[in-house]
């Protein structure tokens, strides 16, 4: 494996709630290397977000907390950077773009003044005349049409994707070293998310930089990834390259969501398959292996009571190897 830029150890991260504390990360580790995309993918409520705003320390505040381990990007760790450190940090070395753009956006300004903006902000000693011409090479570098035009018009006047292009030039303008994309095309009808995710794709090649791509969709982390974290209430279940996880996948939830990406022999008009249940709710998560309930091997009681002990497969993979499956997994 290259070298890491993000090294995460151990992140516990939780929220203050009128019925008291919950952990919504509990006890994340897993490297970024550099120059490689890694996803974290799972289903809604796994702990994605909350794992990519504690990076970028933008928890909802006063509320969410981390609460244990670090988070090493450069030899310092972000947890005890103090917020203008961690200001400077983001924007400049680390950035990052949401499902939705009109959250980044200002609605009232041009999109030539936000892009000028945040290179002033990040490199105050730039001229003025220097940013724009930056603003509009970005734009035309994410492949905007008319991007003359564009600097002087507003979010609105754009469709979504062109505006998810916008997001993606000012998370870039300041070519930071690791991009966070958190759902980035979750909102884009297909024609238009396939190109967006190209476009992630190429400016990570040109700019060499690093990417964490966090989405519900397996068939997007086999696009864009090169390895792959898969969440789980809060906990990873399986780590390792893409194309090892879909060859031989362990982990009975990560086979479960590879068995749900549709194909194209699916019967028309018949249900495609599920897995049943839901991700259990934080107040009430099982202390040991948390897919247990929806879980289709049978299992021990003291699997739902004890944390199963992670075990590496060899080629980077690894795997939380509950006991329902581990003897399989020394089998072969
Ligand atoms: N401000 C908050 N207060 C309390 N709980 C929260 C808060 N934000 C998130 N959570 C909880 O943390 C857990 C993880 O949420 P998170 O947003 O990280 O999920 P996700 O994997 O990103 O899901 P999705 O695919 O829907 O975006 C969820 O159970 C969620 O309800
Ligand atoms: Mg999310």
């Amino acid at each position: 494996m290259s070298e890491p830029i993000l090294q995460v150890e151990n992140l516990v991260t939780g929220f203050d709630t009128d019925a008291g504390r919950v952990v919504a990360v509990d006890g994340v580790s897993f490297t970024v290397p550099k120059g490689k995309t890694l996803g974290i993918v799972g289903e809604s409520g796994c702990g994605k977000s909350v794992t990519a705003f504690s990076i970028t320390r933008l928890l909802p505040q006063p509320h969410g907390k981390i609460l244990g381990g670090s988070i090493r990007f450069e030899n310092r760790d972000l947890v005890t950077l103090s917020p203008e450190e961690m200001r400077k940090v983001r924007g400049n070395d680390i950035s990052m773009i949401f499902q939705e753009p009109m959250t980044a956006l200002n609605p009232v300004q041009t999109i030539g003044k936000q892009l000028c903006e945040a290179v002033l902000l990040h490199q105050p000693g730039i001229e003025p005349r220097e940013a724009l011409s930056r603003s509009l090479e970005m734009l035309n570098k994410v492949r905007i049409p008319a991007a003359e035009q564009r600097l002087n018009e507003y979010p609105h006047q754009l469709s979504g994707g062109m505006r998810q292009r916008v997001m993606i030039a000012m998370a870039l303008i300041n070519t930071p070293k690791l991009l966070i994309a958190d759902e980035p095309t979750t909102a884009l009808d297909v024609t238009v998310q396939a190109q967006i995710l190209e476009l992630i794709r190429d400016m990570q090649q040109d700019l060499g930089m690093s990417v964490i791509l966090i989405t519900h969709d397996l068939g997007v982390i086999a696009e864009v990834c090169d390895e792959v974290i898969v969440m789980y209430a809060g906990r990873i279940v399986e780590r390792g390259p893409v194309s090892e996880i879909f060859a031989k996948p362990l982990h009975p939830y990560t086979q479960g969501l590879i068995q749900c990406l549709p194909k194209l022999d699916h019967p028309p008009k018949t249900p495609l398959p599920v897995i049943p249940g839901m991700v259990p709710s934080l107040a009430e998560m099982p202390k040991g292996c948390r897919f247990a309930p929806r879980c289709p091997n049978k299992h021990s009681d003291d699997v739902l009571s004890q944390r199963q002990p992670w075990k590496e497969c060899g080629h980077d993979h690894g795997v939380e190897a509950c006991a329902c499956f581990a003897q399989q997994l020394s089998a072969s």
